[in-house]
């Protein structure tokens, strides 16, 4: 088992396996993932018998193997090879490879397939998204029941109440606490150069409202537990549709397109 640890390595989960040995014991975030699990799953229904859960960018699988172990069939997403090939030999190691399927995709592939799922878990990827609020838009199309959210964000818990309309002389306030605010990380953060955004507290919360989330707790710092809702569209919902489809290539154009151009469906 040791030998085919390390051929699958490097690890950014630490599993702890059932001959007891783990997978990236020296973890910089300690026993990570399992001390994040902690702080989520008493929210969670210590029952998830005909759940369906979607895992999005589900890493070396350790949230698709617990869930699972709860009853739940789970789909896992990730658009990386390596950790795919980790979870799947991982969910093999714990005996629930019937109970998730494994599939290499991006996230905004997710707008092209029919499926709903009970719960949604979308931890730890937002920050890498060039489109973090296509992403939540896609996944908001995605969920019945729930999501459990999380990802990096820039220090500051202030919330303040944003007003309903300002004058453009008024943006001063934008450099108050607690102005909802997502910095952008041109460079590298963590030596890391697909960490792209910092969202404060008041940022992520109005993100996931303004996508068709209602943020309804929030176990642990940065971990948001969500309810689907509907966007107040303020008259707007025709048009947010329209940048909907175009943003995922579902426009008229882009149908008509592909249909006078048949290799782009074939490639
Ligand atoms: C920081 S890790 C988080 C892993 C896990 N969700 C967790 O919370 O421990 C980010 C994961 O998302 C995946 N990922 C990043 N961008 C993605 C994208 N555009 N589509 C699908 N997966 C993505 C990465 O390959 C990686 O496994």
């Amino acid at each position: 088992m040791h030998d085919t640890v390390q051929q699958l390595g490097p690890w950014f989960h630490n599993l702890h396996l059932p001959d007891g040995s783990q997978t990236a014991p020296g973890h910089g975030l300690g026993d990570f993932p399992n001390n994040k699990w902690l702080q989520i799953e008493p929210h969670l229904p210590s029952d998830l018998s005909g759940w369906t859960v979607l895992d999005i960018g589900c890493n070396a699988g350790f949230y698709s193997v617990e869930l699972a172990r709860r009853g739940a069939e789970v789909t896992a997403i990730d658009h990386d090879p390596r950790y795919l090939r980790q979870a799947r030999w991982a969910a093999g190691q714990f005996g629930m490879e019937d109970r998730i399927q494994f599939r290499q995709m991006q996230i905004y592939d997710l707008a092209h397939t029919p499926e709903t799922y009970d719960l949604v878990w979308f931890m730890g990827v937002l920050y890498h998204l060039r489109y973090p609020m296509l992403g939540l838009d896609i996944v908001a199309r995605k969920a019945r029941r729930m999501m459990v959210f999380q990802t990096m964000t820039a220090p500051g818990d202030e919330v303040i109440e944003p007003p309903a309309d300002m004058d453009l002389g008024g943006r001063g306030r934008m450099n108050e606490p607690g102005w909802p605010a997502m910095a952008f990380i041109e460079r590298r953060l963590a030596n890391d150069p697909t960490n792209w955004w910092a969202p404060n507290h008041a940022c992520v919360e109005a993100m996931l409202r303004s996508c068709g989330w209602q943020p309804t707790s929030r176990p642990a710092h940065e971990i948001y537990l969500c309810e689907p809702k509907s966007i107040a569209d303020e008259g707007i919902g025709e048009l947010l549709e329209a940048e909907y489809l175009a943003a995922t290539g579902q426009s008229e154009i882009a149908s008509s397109n592909s249909h006078e151009n048949p290799r782009c469906a074939t490639d």
